[in-house]
């Protein structure tokens, strides 16, 4: 299972990199807002940046609606480097943009998936990825998790290439049950990231390997 990272913030991006959890990263416009991003050049610089740092897929997120204008947005993020992916909402015009961007060998994450069928028309529309929203959806009493292991079977039935990226993730049972689930990568946010990490009886269990080695240098 490839780690993507889900933030727009460089410290974040920088520290789950140097632990080697970075196969990706995803941004959206509520995260960017998050770390300050005002312009679009600010946007187009963090991009650049995140690229240069992690040397793998980045997704940058279209703000425009209507399919021109997300065209627009896409066709310049593509060009800030080869890293980039665009990601695109899940509706007509951006299905419509989404072949388009494909066929120009455009990489694109359909983003705003909450039900199975969604991801097969964004794959059938020539989506690199599909971002089924786990945390969203179990926040209205729905089990996210099920839309990730309904799109699983459809792209094993049909041999789609699109890789499913289980996004919206909340806690680390969300990756691991993508990871049982076979989805292809989890975009963590960091917080989750380090509670993968920690384990208390790992901590218990270091205290003591170096408590009884301590007593007996001291006999
Ligand atoms: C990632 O692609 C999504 O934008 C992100 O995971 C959404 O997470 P949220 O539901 O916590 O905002």
């Amino acid at each position: 299972m490839k780690f993507f990272i889900d933030t727009a913030n460089l410290d974040e991006i920088r520290e789950a990199h140097s632990l080697g959890l970075v196969d990706g990263v995803t941004t959206n416009p509520s995260l960017c807002a998050k770390v300050g991003i005002k312009t679009d050049k600010q946007f187009e610089d963090l991009i650049r940046q995140i690229c240069e740092l992690v040397q793998a897929p980045v997704s940058a997120e279209v703000t425009a609606v209507d399919e021109a204008g997300m065209l627009a947005e896409a066709r310049r993020y593509a060009k800030i480097t080869d890293c980039v992916a665009v990601k695109i909402p899940m509706t007509p015009d951006g299905l419509k943009a989404t072949r388009k961007l494909a066929d120009e060998g455009i990489k694109v994450n359909v983003t705003l998936i909450f039900q199975p069928l969604q991801a097969l028309l964004a794959a059938k529309a020539g989506a690199a990825y599909v971002s089924p929203f786990i945390g969203r959806l179990d926040d209205i009493s729905q089990r996210g998790m099920e839309c990730v292991e309904q799109i699983v079977t459809i792209f094993e039935n049909y041999g789609f290439d699109t890789e499913i990226i289980v996004a919206s993730i909340r806690n680390p049972v969300h990756v691991l049950e993508g990871a049982l689930a076979g989805a292809d990568i989890a975009t963590v946010p960091y917080g989750v990231i380090m509670q993968l990490i920690k384990h208390p009886l790992t901590d218990i269990g270091l205290k003591k390997f170096l408590e009884d080695w301590e007593r007996t240098r001291k006999s």
